[in-house]
């Protein structure tokens, strides 16, 4: 029989996970599993999302519910349990409830999901990717943290709004820590429709397009008065699609390195290809000596918070 890819989310009765189930659907990514410690919510996101499918012509089945077994033998796993940040809070604040949780989850994606590439979506991202890590033992390959691919999102935006250019045409990427204070928005090599962005815009402009995208979580936090969803989910949904088939999209995502750009023993974001093997190749190149100076300063603050989480495990 031929069969979809399983894809359970855990934590999808919240808004990132409900996101990420929405995105998903729509791509048609697969079988996809709704688990939630409030099972109920989990069954009526799912219920309703189906229900969109006349409207979207997609076919998809669901599961939902909040016992962990239903994730039994998923091929992805994307985890987005855990609480979400209030106005004026900051993501490593989470570090002690959410490592908890996160946790818990692990156990259970290594039980029932020992196969599965996990996606961990959790804050603080890095320290979360971290525990998942320790706590499935999975390979690096397999354990991968959603940030980069929304922080680049935001800075694209950043850049599109600055110069007025098409957003399509906007090629730049974030690494670094998912931190409003140490994210690295890589401005040597963004550039638009091919042009370097340095040529396009001043000193001050590009101060400003990067203050913004390093602070955009919290800016849609006050905003909405809850963490952003609708982004968060659809640059998860990238990446999920982006291993269900096998598409080799390079994107940054938070891995362990392992010497490379200089480090070792620490998540952190990169450029990474995507593929059904998971985070199959990290790609490496020479930062500027500010951006190199900036991600020495992620990867300092991510250790600082993996060893919080120590704690836990
Ligand atoms: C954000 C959260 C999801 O940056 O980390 O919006």
């Amino acid at each position: 029989m031929i069969k979809r890819p399983k894809i359970a989310i855990v934590g999808a009765g919240g808004n990132v996970g409900a996101a990420v189930a929405h995105w998903a659907a729509v791509k048609e990514l697969g079988e996809l599993v709704l688990i939630d410690l409030k099972g109920d919510v989990a069954k009526g996101r799912a219920l309703d999302l189906t229900q969109c499918g006349p409207f979207e012509s997609f076919n998809n089945n669901f599961t939902a519910g909040s016992d962990a077994a239903l994730m039994q033998d998923a091929d992805v796993v994307v985890m987005t349990a855990g609480v979400p940040r209030k106005p004026g809070q900051s993501r490593e604040e989470l570090v002690n409830i959410n490592a908890g949780i996160v946790k818990e989850i692990c156990q259970n994606v290594k039980k029932f999901a020992p196969n599965s590439i996990l996606i961990v979506v959790s804050n603080p991202l890095d320290a979360m990717v971290y525990v998942a890590k320790q706590v499935t033992g999975f390979p690096r390959e397999r354990v991968i943290g959603s940030a980069g691919t929304l922080d680049s999102a935001r800075f694209r935006t950043n850049i599109a709004l600055a110069t007025g250019a098409s957003v399509e045409d906007v090629h730049a990427i974030v690494l670094g820590a998912h931190t409003d204070k140490d994210m690295v928005p890589v401005v040597s090599t963004a550039c638009v429709g091919g042009v370097p962005l340095t040529k396009m815009l001043t000193a001050e402009q590009l101060n400003d397009v990067v203050e913004r995208t390093k602070k955009g979580g919290a800016e849609l936090t006050a905003l909405i008065g809850t963490s952003a969803w609708l982004a968060p989910g659809s640059g998860t949904a990238l990446m999920v699609e982006a291993i269900v088939r096998n598409q080799g999209r390079v994107l940054p995502c938070s891995v362990e390195l392992k010497g490379e750009f200089g480090v070792s023993d620490c998540f952190v974001g990169v450029p990474v290809k995507l593929t059904n093997k998971g985070a199959e190749k990290i790609y490496q190149f020479e930062l500027s000596p500010a951006e190199s100076e900036a991600f020495k300063k992620s990867v300092a603050a991510n250790v600082e918070l993996m060893n919080i989480t120590k704690g836990f495990l």
